[in-house]
This record gives structure tokens, C-alpha cells and sequence, in this order.
């Protein structure tokens, strides 16, 4: 694929890349939905990824292309751009706007754009094109951005250009990412360590639900926001910046304050969620699986009956794994509504697991789920001419 990514920017726009540049996609082992809660995550990088190429032009034009996708776009270099309905380009064109207006003068650019993540799998594909745009610009540039400062402008393009209000996790673990790691972070003060994530007998399994991610962005926004109304119910007692602040005891003793059912349940998912991440840090330090695994299982349910924001697909991934003694825990990863499931399996019934959750599945759902053993991987970098020459 990468020689083949070469040539195809020859042949679109006839001259040489001379610049190429790879972000993943990203995993959550545990801590969904906490980011914007200001609490703890882990997430991994992921092998799958963004690859991009790039060669300066004289035209004073932004071109994009995609291997990916048949619209592209070419558009002058102006102080100011707008989101143009769906397109897969308004990420990069979000973020290089960014640049722009930050005062950093840019040429033309020829793009070339290639991902391996499925599409709307809830792998962060849409970090992973902002993170490798914001990176390359940085590098082509010479803006002297840290690579802290790319993520929170990555983040704040999908904020304000794109218009989700997702947390920081994402932008943060494609550029963070270490092979074979997993991030602790806290999304309140950044703070990370990159943590063995030494699965012993087991391997990650990525289960893709294969189902259409449809209203995820407005869902997605609609918890942001319960969230926000919850913490505002609970400041009337309490001195907090976040959900997080406060452990299960403290929530258990203040819930009183938010008198919406339905808040109280966002609220004590994101609380919980939290105080799970913490076990689950100690189990994986400890190399206790089985313990890793139960928290998974616990976060799923907790996602599906107090978040709601699982399916009967994700559902029916978890409710095979339990089944399955060579599963050690399963959850659904990322935002939800649809996208993927992460399993721990072992690896040497990988097989047997991949054809039985395709045939439980498809019985329950209708249609088959994509099934992928994971590697970790690293974060964002420039990619050596040599490896994408093949
Ligand atoms: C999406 C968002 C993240 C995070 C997860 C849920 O991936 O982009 O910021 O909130 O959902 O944990």
C-alpha cells in the first residue's frame, strides 16, 4: 500500500512527494466518556492509521485528495475557511486554517491522503487526519509547535471547526502513542505515563460493529452537555472543576443534589468510570488479567444501561465474549453509538474466537462484524521516504 500511495501522488499531480507523514488511530482500554469529565483514560495507539504526503506548490493552492474518497478539493490560501458540509476534508482544512491564523505563512500545498482505519469505527480516524496535518504543517513550516500544543489545536479544530465538543483523549494518544504502552492520562492537568501493557497470554482484539454510526455527533454533544448540567447541580455543595473530582463515597453522599434521573445516571457512569480506571491501572501493573477483564466487562454495562450510549450491536459482542472462557473482558471503545468493541482473547484461541463472535453476531445482528487482532503502536511521525517507496 505504501508504494502504491507513492505512485498514486505522482500520478494525481505529477511530480515527487517529498514529504511523508503517519498518524494512528487509537484504542480505549478503559475510561470512556471521562476525558471531558477531566478524569483518568488509557488509551493506545493503534497501527491503523492516517498516511499523508506532501509537496509544496507555486500555485498558492490547497489541494486534497484522498485514496479514500472521490471528493477533493482545491481552494486558495485565504485568512479564513468554513466547514463545507460532511467532507472528509474540512478536518485537514480546519486545521490548516489554524496555522494560517496564527499568523504562520504557508505556500501552496499538494496533499495526498490514504487511511487503513474503517471508516467510522470510533478508531479516531478524524484525530488521526487532524494530528497528522497539524504535525506535517508544523515540520513543513517550521512553526515550532510542541507536540503537546498540536494536540490541543487538533482538539480545538474538531471543537470549533468541525463542531463536536469531544475531550482531549484522542489528539492525545495518536501523538503520545508508544508501541506496545498503554497512556495513563489525566485529561485535567495532562499529565500521562506510558505503562506496559503486557497482556501476557492474551492479544487485543478489535471487533468493528460494522454499523453506520448515524446521530453519533449530536448524541455525543448531548452528553457533553448532561454532564455539564450535573456538575452544576452538585457545585451548589461541592467545590469541583469536573465530575472527576470526586470519588464514588463523595458522589454517593452528594447525588442528592441532581434531582434528574437521568443526570444522576450520566453523572454516577462518569464517576464510577473513573474510580474503575484507577483498579484497573493497579491490575494491569500487577499483570492480573482476569481483574483487567472484569473491570472492562463492568465498564461496558455501565455504558449501556447509565451512559446509553452502547447498541444491541456492541451489546451482542460483549454478551458473546462473556460466554467465551478464552476471553478475559470486552467493552465497547470510543464514543459509541455503533463503531468498535476491544476484547482481550488469548492468543492462541484467536481463531476459534474470530469465527465464533462473527456467527453469534451475525445471527443476532443480520450482518457480519470485522474482526482485527491489534497491535500497539507508536504515535504520530514522519514516515522515511524509503518506507513508503516500498
Ligand atoms: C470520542 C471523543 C473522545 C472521548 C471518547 C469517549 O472518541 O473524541 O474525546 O470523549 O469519544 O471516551
Amino acid at each position: 500500500m505504501k508504494s502504491t500511495l507513492y505512485k498514486e501522488f505522482s500520478k494525481i499531480y505529477n511530480k515527487e512527494a517529498e514529504n511523508a507523514f503517519f498518524s494512528p488511530g487509537r484504542v480505549n482500554l478503559i475510561g470512556e466518556h471521562i476525558d471531558y469529565n477531566g478524569g483518568l483514560v488509557m488509551p493506545c495507539a493503534i497501527t491503523f492509521g492516517t498516511y499523508l504526503l506532501v509537496s509544496p506548490n507555486e500555485e498558492g493552492l490547497l489541494r486534497f485528495r484522498s485514496l479514500n474518497f472521490d471528493d477533493k478539493l482545491d481552494i486558495p490560501l485565504q485568512s479564513a475557511y468554513t466547514k463545507t458540509g460532511g467532507s472528509w476534508f474540512n478536518y485537514p482544512l480546519g486545521v490548516i486554517e489554524f496555522f494560517l491564523k496564527d499568523g504562520h505563512p504557508s505556500h501552496g500545498l499538494d496533499m495526498l491522503f490514504y487511511g487503513d482505519i474503517p471508516i467510522s469505527s470510533g478508531l479516531s480516524s478524524s484525530a488521526s487526519i487532524e494530528v497528522v496535518t497539524a504535525f506535517a504543517l508544523n515540520n513543513l513550516l517550521d512553526c515550532g509547535y510542541s507536540k503537546l500544543e498540536l494536540v490541543k489545536l487538533s482538539k480545538s479544530v474538531e471543537n470549533n471547526f468541525i463542531g463536536v465538543n469531544c475531550g482531549i483523549m484522542d489528539q492525545f494518544a495518536v501523538a503520545f502513542g508508544e508501541k506496545n504502552k498503554a497512556l495513563m492520562l489525566n485529561c485535567d492537568t495532562l499529565d500521562y505515563q506510558a505503562v506496559d501493557s503486557n497482556l501476557g497470554e492474551y492479544i487485543l482484539a478489535i471487533i468493528n460493529t460494522n454499523k453506520p454510526r448515524k446521530l453519533a455527533e449530536s448524541k455525543y454533544n448531548e452528553r457533553v452537555s448532561e454532564c455539564q448540567s450535573a456538575l452544576t447541580s452538585l457545585k451548589q455543595e461541592l467545590d469541583i472543576n469536573y465530575l472527576c473530582d470526586i470519588d464514588t463515597a463523595t458522589f454517593n453522599r452528594y447525588s442528592h443534589l441532581i434531582t434528574d434521573e437521568l443526570l444522576l445516571k450520566r453523572a454516577r457512569h462518569v464517576v464510577e468510570e473513573n474510580d474503575r480506571v484507577k483498579l484497573a491501572a493497579v491490575a494491569l501493573s500487577n499483570n492480573n488479567l482476569a481483574e483487567f477483564g472484569r473491570l472492562m466487562y463492568a465498564s461496558h454495562d455501565s455504558l449501556r444501561d447509565l451512559y446509553e450510549v452502547s447498541g444491541k450491536e456492541l451489546d451482542a459482542i460483549a454478551e458473546y465474549c462473556k460466554t467465551d472462557a478464552n476471553v478475559a473482558g470486552a467493552r465497547m471503545t470510543g464514543a459509541g453509538f455503533g463503531g468498535c468493541a476491544i476484547a482481550l482473547v488469548k492468543e492462541s484461541a484467536f481463531g476459534s474466537f474470530r469465527q465464533n463472535v462473527i456467527a453469534f453476531y451475525k445471527d443476532k445482528i443480520g450482518y457480519a462484524p470485522s474482526v482485527y487482532s491489534s497491535l500497539i503502536g507508536d504515535g504520530v511521525g514522519v514516515l522515511a521516504g524509503a518506507m513508503i517507496r516500498g
